[in-house]
């Protein structure tokens, strides 16, 4: 591996991109890629429109090769290693500061962020098929005002930490949550939470309820249209440490004792002091493991011209 001497103690620097553990929670990776890299990226791919990309499945793969190639194909690698090791298991990827500086408000920038995620997706793994959406991803606004149905377009209140693919019957190894656009925002952060660093996860884990099913259905606007069963620690990985799949608003408890247990793992997890605050800037993506990792969103500050874009995958490991 082509490892140039570090910058300091906690940045490595490959060819083309480097690594630091985030500030708040070292687990975190923070891959920083340079604007040469980026450039190289836009330039392998100028020919495949973003409709191309929709349209043809194999061309996604082909643009996870070229970002791949503009880092000297070490990038892939380490996403994965990330991803694999249970005590990271997430990562920011974000552009460097030249390259940043140099984003557009354009659609054909908010193309090319759609682009950089498809190719992070596919070099980790293979993202399902968002039925919300209608694609292989999804793009969603959050405004000032919201009538939906849950509380993922709702600006003014924390959306509670969570694990994504509760109530759907396909395995959800990863979540994708990348910063399309942001005008007039105040706080509004990702918040993180890994399950080893929760501090009552043996109270609940140990819990007679811990493997016992409960039903998780979706409200309309999900497009799922059907109720699933499962535990919320669903099962164990390589080294029989946890998997937890848990949301608030999709469990529905049949009975006091499912209902208590549900109740008081929604206020344990709330009330951690051990989650940590994430600033996505836009074109910057925030990718979690799934399973170890609780993921949610602090609130923001009201204002009339609030708006901003995200593009979200889910997805499933490959090997
Ligand atoms: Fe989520």
């Amino acid at each position: 591996m082509n490892i140039a001497p570090a910058l300091n103690d906690n940045q490595t620097r490959y060819t083309g991109f480097s690594v630091s553990p985030f500030s708040a929670n070292p687990r975190l990776q923070v891959v920083t890629l340079s604007n040469d890299t980026l450039a190289r990226f836009a330039d392998l791919t100028a020919n495949w429109s973003l409709q191309s990309i929709e349209y043809k499945p194999f061309l996604r793969f082909a643009t996870a090769d070229a970002l791949d190639k503009a880092c000297h194909y070490e990038l892939g690698k380490l996403l994965v290693g990330i991803m694999e090791n249970r005590d990271t298991g997430a990562f920011l990827l974000q552009a460097d500061e030249q390259a940043e500086a140099g984003f557009e408000d354009t659609d054909a920038q908010r193309e090319f962020f759609v682009k950089l995620s498809t190719a992070v997706s596919h070099l980790i793994g293979l993202p399902n098929f968002d039925a919300m959406y209608g694609k292989y991803y999804a793009r969603f606004t959050v405004r000032n005002e919201d009538n939906s149905d849950s509380y993922l377009r709702q600006a003014h209140r924390r959306m509670e930490l969570h694990n994504d693919g509760t109530y759907v019957n396909e395995r959800t190894d990863f979540v994708l949550m990348m910063k399309m656009d942001e005008q007039n925002m105040e706080m509004g952060d990702s918040l993180l939470l890994h399950v080893d660093d929760w501090q009552e996860l043996e109270r609940f884990y140990h819990h007679p309820m811990a493997k016992q099913d409960i039903v998780w259905s979706a409200p309309p606007s999900k497009n799922v249209g059907y109720d699933i069963k499962h535990p919320v620690f669903f099962e164990e990985d390589k080294n029989g440490k946890p998997h937890m799949l848990f949301i608030d608003q999709f469990a529905q408890p049949q009975n006091m004792q499912q209902g208590l247990y549900l109740h008081q793992m929604g206020e344990s997890l709330e009330s951690d002091t051990n989650c940590f605050n994430v600033r996505v800037k836009t074109g910057a993506m925030l990718v979690v493991q799934n399973h170890c990792w609780l993921h949610g969103r602090d609130k923001f500050v009201a204002h009339p011209g609030l708006k901003r874009e995200l593009l979200r995958q889910r997805g499933h490991f490959t090997r």
